[in-house]
């Protein structure tokens, strides 16, 4: 039996998942009413299968229903409290917002950027990243905002694939005092697209560039425009944004979602979980780039009218202070992180936290990877002083919003350090075994989302079959999540990790292949293989494994040196590895399927377990003694 803490904020809202299990359509009919409609929906859901479209027939815009509707209550309510890495700060309120993003929207006209346009977004975490997004949501252009830690080559391959007009960048970003240099970057990355119009240019870090004639200046642009831009009518399900992601093959997927569905999600899961009021200021530490901040950063604060922080930077930076610093300015009452950074700051002690006035705080979460239960208890008791509930929230960049977590805004129910508890209401989910039956409590098994849900993706953008196959195909009528997890006895969920070819590390999600085809293109490389082991701090760390093409003489300290800087270079540093082995040969079973299992054992220093489907033992007994030479 797991320790169970009962802990909540009073809400107790019984009815709501009674009338969610009854009637999953009409449930999430009702919770769309939330939201502002130019015109309402005729039909609550169009399944085809696994196509779904949300809210047919209504028409709505979700800058409108970030900005507008807003006005005339919130206008000088901060929207956006930002602390630069540097020190600066700016408080935009949702006036100053409106005003700047209609502002960028007649920008983005005047470029030609017409309704269902893609534009790539690659800018630091700046006001102005939100600002850009929320002006193509008005004009119904569609964004594809990219990380800003992404190496040129990983940009191409994402403008390439989108085949933006439009890119948006900065001159440069601050991480950890250091510029980074982002339009060098983009320049690289769009030499070749003559599909790319203009580069439109944020000027932040001031470090130099060069300026072609497609470039143009974010501020020269902002100077020659109307600050008046109506919102498009849109269909609910005009496609709001692509954001890439990896999967079990080389290529990153674009996950497209729509816009009413996607909006009414976060809407509600915002107040279910959070439990959100007009006096909170609300903190999420996830970089725009990711889902996270997508949709927890930019759509649901800005739907509830809530006021947030946005920190520019690092979290240790200039030290191990520093997120506590803002905590105590900025007397943030919910915070949103990952157990990484969790693992982190608990590293470096329970002083520096106690050295800060934290008592604004009423609500804590994570999202990203599973949270260590004594990780938990730390944040419960150091951070949250024993008297904030924590919400663990399963979800993906593909569900668009929450699907596990427990719900403060929306009931108390007894919390175990580690499990996300329960499904949201409205969505059903499963633990099944190999053939799709459910598997008994506390059994392992592979998650599944039972009914389709309104944040979910529409498709990989420009491949139907694709999205077919990668996430409806393992069980019929199912979404496949690619986690393994259990079910317990009171029905609360335990996620165990990926069950795919996917890394996660540090909370950023890696493809195996990805990584492994960006090793075998050098040269010298006859074959790779990756797998992640366990770190105390990043949840996992990437090894990689790599044989060598017959006679290759170069120094292995040199290649070592070119295959750490072509991962850099081809994907970025996220995924750089721990350690690269150069071994002679892989561990493969008779039918030639590398065996990452017995890579991740012999990586861990763990035994090795069955070898009985192997082609070659001897191959593992020499990987042992290269891995345990190198430590
Ligand atoms: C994968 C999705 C959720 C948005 C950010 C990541 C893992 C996510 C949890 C959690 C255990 C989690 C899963 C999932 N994951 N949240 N609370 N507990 N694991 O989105 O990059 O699309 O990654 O992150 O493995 O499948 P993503």
């Amino acid at each position: 039996m797991s320790e169970k803490y009962e802990i909540g904020l009073g809400n107790n809202d019984v009815d709501i998942r009674k009338n969610a299990q009854s009637d999953f359509i009409s449930f999430w009919d009702k919770q769309a009413h939330n939201l502002t409609w130019f015109s309402p929906w005729e039909r609550t859901l169009d399944w085809n299968s696994p196509f779904a479209k949300w809210f047919v027939g209504g028409k709505i815009n979700a800058s409108y229903n970030t900005l507008d509707i807003h006005q005339k209550t919130k206008s000088n309510k901060p929207a956006i409290l930002w602390e630069g890495e540097n020190g600066d700060s700016k408080i935009y309120t949702y006036g100053d917002l409106f005003k700047e993003v209609q502002k960028f929207a007649n920008v983005l006209k005047s470029l030609g950027v017409e309704k269902g346009d893609r534009v790539t977004i690659y800018l630091p975490m700046v006001p102005e990243l939100p600002i850009a997004m929320l002006a193509c949501a008005r004009i119904g252009a569609i964004h594809t905002v990219i990380f800003s830690g992404f190496s040129a080559a990983s940009i191409k391959d994402r403008i390439d694939d989108s085949k933006s007009k439009i890119v948006i960048t900065a001159d440069g970003g601050f991480r950890r005092g250091k510029i980074v240099k982002l339009k060098e970057v983009i320049d690289d990355a769009i030499k070749d697209f003559e599909f790319v119009k203009n580069v439109i240019v944020l000027e932040r870090a001031k470090n130099e560039i060069t300026i072609s004639s497609k470039d143009k200046l974010w501020t020269d642009l902002m100077q020659c425009v109307s600050d008046s831009c109506d919102a498009e009518k849109l269909d609910s399900e005009h496609p709001l944004y692509i954001l890439y992601t990896s999967g079990t093959t080389g290529k990153p997927k674009g996950v497209l979602h729509e816009t009413g569905g996607y909006l009414t999600h976060l809407h509600s899961t915002f107040q279910w979980a959070f439990d959100i009021k007009d006096s909170d200021v609300f903190f999420c530490t996830a970089d725009i780039g990711w889902v996270t901040g997508h949709s927890y950063v930019v759509y649901a604060p800005l739907l509830h009218g809530a006021t947030q922080v946005m920190y520019e930077g690092a979290p240790d930076f200039p030290d191990m202070s520093r997120m506590w610093q803002i905590l105590q300015k900025y007397k943030v009452s919910i915070f949103y992180t990952t157990p990484t950074a969790l693992r982190m700051f608990m590293k470096f002690g329970d002083q520096i936290p106690n050295s800060f006035d934290l008592s604004s705080l009423r609500l804590l979460g994570t999202v990203g990877e599973p949270i260590n239960p004594e990780v938990w208890k730390w944040y419960y008791k150091v951070i949250g002083k024993e008297k904030c509930p924590i919400i663990d929230t399963w979800w993906q960049t593909e569900t668009g919003g929450m699907m596990i977590s427990s719900l403060p805004g929306l009931e108390t129910i007894p919390l175990k350090p580690g499990s996300g508890t329960l499904p949201i209401p409205g969505v059903e989910i499963s633990v099944v075994d190999e053939f799709g039956t459910e598997v008994p409590p506390n059994t392992k098994g592979y998650l599944i989302i039972q009914n389709p849900w309104p944040g979910m993706l529409q498709t990989l953008w420009g491949d139907d079959e694709k999205y077919k196959t990668v996430y409806w195909s393992k069980y019929s009528d199912c979404y496949y999540a690619g986690d393994y997890a259990v079910k317990d006895e009171d029905g609360y969920f335990w996620i165990l990790g990926r069950a795919d070819d996917v890394l996660k590390i540090a909370g950023h999600r890696i493809g195996t292949a990805e990584l492994e085809s960006c090793i075998v293109s050098n040269d010298d490389v006859a074959e790779s293989a990756v797998c992640g082991i366990p770190d105390e701090i990043k949840g996992d760390v990437i090894i990689a494994f790599v044989v060598l093409k017959e006679g290759i003489l170069t120094d292995r300290t040199i290649l070592e040196k070119a295959l750490f800087n072509k991962i850099r270079n081809d994907i970025g540093a996220i995924a750089t590895p721990k350690e690269i082995y150069f071994v002679p040969k892989l561990p493969k079973t008779r039918s030639g399927k590398i065996m990452r299992r017995l890579l991740k054992s012999i990586g861990s220093g763990n035994t090795i377990g069955d070898t009985s489907t192997l082609d070659d033992v001897s191959a593992v007994t020499e990987i042992q003694k290269i891995v345990e030479n190198k430590s």
